[in-house]
């Protein structure tokens, strides 16, 4: 029998002409960027699948409403708007335009973590963790033992392991801990959803011991459509009900606007602590701009408040993880390992499974997305340990938890052929997986170095 996926509520008004390099040229351009795909042009990328962040298609409304974005520097109409949206779909009280997340991060964490030396995640998005770091803080991970098996199905991978989150507290003391944070969906974990049983358990924990609950939104209407489908208390209630279950009683969130509100810039601060907000707001006008449209244009704020919306719309949620279920269909039937079930933005291929003869500090993830590229031109990215990067204190290369090659898919932009291109790719790239070699930085800079690091093949 065949499965029905669930093809796209939209059809295409505009599109972007793209096109293929030969395997010459794109040895050639990968070489030339020090074998950092961060570093190739996009020209010269077919299929890219680097993030799913600010990469989305707007809609028609999204594009009328650039024509009525208010570029008044204070008291512009759209930023109503945002904040009456925001609002009712959040229900938080205080609600601050940033241009993205780690603008949010930049603003909000040292807030949160002024004297103390810890926060503490379900796991730690790569820019968390440095505003975290650079605030002065240790930032730690505290997953479900699950999220680690990349075969084993499990409902929500990307919950906090609760009881080692006690123990931490306990041990750390919860004087010295800034934030407890929920990161949903769970990125680094493979997009794996957070049940809202978790996240009431990890608040709950969190209130007990005076710390401060904060929600890592950035993909917040993806996984309400996996609490939907997956947690029974939840089976019959609307995504924007879900989404109110998983804020009540959070402190504060920080959003990404970039993915779930389907824009290309844009980002969220929510707080529920006046004194908090008043912080906020006077950070936000010193490195954002003011608080009516905080490092955004008016065009930009009028498509996010449409965004937020369209988001969590249960039609193209249904088409959106449907995306990803057919890829990983396809990479089911080729026997490709990836983080299964798939998770909400992106494929996670488990580079450690399929090049189990590189070891994690000649990077595996990254040397498959190297190959990747060589063989469509399709650009996706290393979650692993050419991510983590190296201990601030010691200076050694950390082994990740995974090596995850990842295939974030753009919001709205890619059909079900692109996904066909992508699945035959790595068919190919299986069949000569025993002769692709790791690679080795030559030159790396001390802060999210993957950005920029370069490397050699060896
Ligand atoms: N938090 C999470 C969970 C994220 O995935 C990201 C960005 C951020 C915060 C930072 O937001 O990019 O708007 O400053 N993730 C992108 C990605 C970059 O590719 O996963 P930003």
């Amino acid at each position: 029998m065949k499965t029905i996926y669930f093809p796209e509520p939209f059809r295409i008004k505009s599109v972007e002409p793209l096109r293929m390099l030969t395997r010459e040229e794109r040895e050639r351009k990968i070489a030339e960027a020090g074998y950092n795909v961060f570093s190739l042009a996009s020209r010269d990328v077919y299929i890219d699948l680097l993030t799913d962040s600010g990469t989305g298609a707007m809609s028609v409304d999204q594009w009328a409403g650039v024509m009525v974005g208010d570029e008044s520097y204070a008291g512009a109409e759209c930023y109503y708007r945002v904040q009456e949206t925001a609002k009712r779909i959040f229900g938080l009280p205080y609600v601050q335009l940033v241009h993205q997340g780690r603008a949010a991060e930049k603003v909000l964490l040292p807030v949160l973590l002024q004297g103390k030396k810890y926060a503490i995640s379900n796991m730690h998005f790569d820019t968390t963790r440095a505003h975290v770091e650079l605030a002065g803080a240790r930032a730690i991970d505290c997953v479900v033992p699950e999220a680690l098996d990349t075969t084993a199905y499990y409902d929500f991978k990307g919950n906090m392991d609760t009881a080692r989150l006690e123990q931490y507290i306990k041990e750390l003391g919860a004087e010295n801990i800034g934030v407890i944070i929920m990161t949903i969906t769970n990125n680094s974990a493979g997009g794996q959803p957070v049940s809202v049983e978790n996240i009431r358990k990890t608040r709950e924990i969190a209130h007990a011991h005076g710390i401060p609950f904060m929600i890592d939104a950035a993909r917040y209407a993806e996984n309400a459509y996996f609490v939907h489908k997956r947690e029974p208390e939840f089976a019959d209630s609307t995504i924007e009900e879900i989404v109110k279950a998983t804020f009540e009683d959070a402190d504060c969130f920080t959003m990404s606007a970039k993915k779930d509100a389907i824009v290309n810039m844009g980002g969220l601060i929510g707080c529920r602590n006046r004194e908090i907000f008043e912080l906020v707001k006077q950070r936000c006008i010193s490195f954002e701009g003011f608080i009516t449209y905080g490092g955004m244009s008016g065009r930009d704020i009028e498509a996010l408040a449409r965004g937020l919306k369209e988001g969590i719309d249960e039609n193209y949620l249904r088409y959106r993880i449907g995306q990803m279920e057919y890829l990983a269909a396809r990479l089911d039937e080729a026997g490709i390992p990836y983080q299964s079930p798939v998770g909400g933005h992106a494929v996670f291929v488990d580079a450690k499974k399929l090049l189990p003869h590189i070891p994690y500090y000649e990077f595996p993830a990254q040397a498959l997305a190297i190959e990747l590229y060589k063989e469509a031109g399709i650009r996706a990215c290393d979650i692993g340990s050419f991510m983590l990067g190296n201990d601030p204190d010691t200076g050694k290369q950390l082994e990740a938890e995974f090596e995850f090659t990842r295939l974030a898919i753009p919001r709205r932009v890619y059909t079900q052929s692109h996904l066909d291109v992508i699945a035959d790719a790595l068919e190919n790239i299986k069949e000569r997986a025993g002769r692709i070699r790791g690679y080795r930085i030559v030159e790396e800079p001390p802060i999210l170095r993957h950005f920029t690091a370069k490397l050699l093949p060896l």
